[in-house]
């Protein structure tokens, strides 16, 4: 071998040898940036599966037939699970979860729409606990091919925030129908009050005018009587004065009227028994009812508390009831009943006039208590406005019930006297 050719073998020697130097270096420099990317990978994988677990937000996601594939720690305790692994071994559906066939729907229609639900509130069935609401939050994904793949999302507990809204909802709500009602009654006490300002005013007058017109009124009555005792009339003159002297009865009983109306209500309340009353007003009437040929029964509980009455004013109520019930009942046949008794409040005593009468047309009803409201030829319309009157004077009330051909009721309630003695 010449001394050029043993020189060139060297050089090709050292050629390959270095190249294969070289590829074990570039092996060696690959080798370590691969070792290097799957420490980043694996720190990366780390810290994503620390975040998955230590998220309160549940993460989720279940497969086309709606099976649960994966889902991390929070997402199993909302379900009501202790693990993650005991959701996936139980094969946990989410039809079991979201129990309602209409939320579900919902969803679907929310899906198709926006092709995901981002924040919708719906009602999870927890196994052994109440209904607990999530806002969920959800999208489908796609596999490599376009195809459909699973579905995928979020949700977290808001149970606390809905049961809160719940709250103030009806507590708005609540607000709102008690401000309405108050309006309500302000604007009640405010018409009724302009009602009685205009009432005590024109009845300060009517007061004054109608006393002044008493005085005349008896010097006619006296005036005719004594012509009719003592003029030698014939029988056309006789009449005449006869029917001038009726007219002036009529004449004093709406003048009468009219000062009972008018008067102002101010009573000598007399913390007494209501039976005297009763008894005497039905007493004084019985003449009356036997004239017209009608019964006047009496039905007066024994028991009854005492009540704070203004004794006269109560027998002009039981005056104007017991009359206005003998006028309408037909003169055989008519029947009035008078009865009280203590309603089962033990608080209230109630005294009711019922007749057999005539009734109380619907539509007159609501007017019955309307001064000068009268079906009554020579009515002055006045004798139940009185009556409410009086009674509501007494911190009472006053309710008529009637039915045409049938009959009519008038309940008169009064508070009774709290008695102070225990067992007495
Ligand atoms: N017991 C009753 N039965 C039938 N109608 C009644 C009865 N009480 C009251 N009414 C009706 O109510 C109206 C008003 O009664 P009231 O105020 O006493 O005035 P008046 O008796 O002067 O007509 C009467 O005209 C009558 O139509
Ligand atoms: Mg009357």
């Amino acid at each position: 071998m010449s001394e050029s050719s043993t020189r060139l073998l060297q050089l090709v020697n050292f050629f390959f040898l270095a190249l294969a130097l070289l590829a074990v270096y570039y092996y060696a420099y690959r080798l370590r940036l691969e070792l290097k990317q799957s420490d980043a990978l694996r720190r990366e994988s780390e810290l994503y599966r620390d975040l998955f677990n230590a998220t309160t937000e549940g993460v989720f996601q279940f497969d086309p037939e709606g099976r649960f594939t994966v889902i991390n720690r929070a997402g199993a305790k909302l379900m009501g699970y202790d693990s993650p692994e005991a959701v996936l071994e139980a094969g946990v559906n989410v039809r079991s979860v979201i129990t309602d066939r209409r939320e579900r729907r919902r969803i679907r229609v929310l899906m198709a729409t926006d092709g995901r639900v981002q924040n919708h509130f719906v009602a999870v069935s927890v196994p052994k606990a109440d209904v607990r609401y999530v806002s969920l939050t959800l999208h489908r994904k796609r596999n490599a091919d376009g195809t459909d793949g699973v579905y995928e999302g979020l949700f977290h507990d808001v149970t606390r925030r809905v049961a809160l809204e719940e709250e103030l909802w009806n507590y708005s709500d609540n607000l709102e129908k008690a401000v309405r009602q108050k309006t309500d009654e302000i604007l009640n006490l405010e018409r009724r009050k302009l009602h009685l300002e205009k009432l005590a005013a024109v009845g300060q007058t009517v007061a004054a005018f109608t006393h002044e017109l008493r005085n005349p009124l008896s010097s006619i009555k006296m005036g005719v009587s004594t012509l009719l005792k003592r003029a030698k009339l014939d029988a056309g003159d006789r009449r005449v004065l006869e029917l001038a002297g009726l007219e002036g009865q009529r004449l004093e009983r709406l003048l009468k009227d009219v000062l009972d109306f008018a008067r102002p209500q101010e009573l000598r309340l007399i913390v007494q028994d209501l039976r005297p009353i009763l008894e005497r007003a039905a007493d004084q009437l019985e003449c009356q009812f036997r004239d017209r040929g009608a019964s006047l029964e009496r039905d007066i509980g024994r028991d009854l508390p005492a009540v704070a009455v203004d004794p006269e004013r109560m027998m002009q109520v039981l005056q104007n009831l017991l009359l206005n019930a003998l006028q309408a009942v037909r003169p055989v046949g008519g029947r009035v009943r008078l009865a009280s008794v203590l309603l089962p409040d033990g608080e209230t005593v109630r005294i009711e006039v019922t007749d057999n009468g005539e009734g109380i047309q619907p539509a007159d009803l609501p007017q019955v208590f309307e001064p000068f409201f009268s079906r009554k030829s020579g009515g002055t319309g006045l004798g139940l406005t009185v009556v409410q009157k009086i009674v509501e004077a007494h911190r009472g009330r006053v309710r008529v019930t009637s039915r045409p051909m049938d009959g009519t009721a008038v309940q008169v309630e009064l508070p009774a006297e709290r008695t102070t003695q225990r067992g007495s």
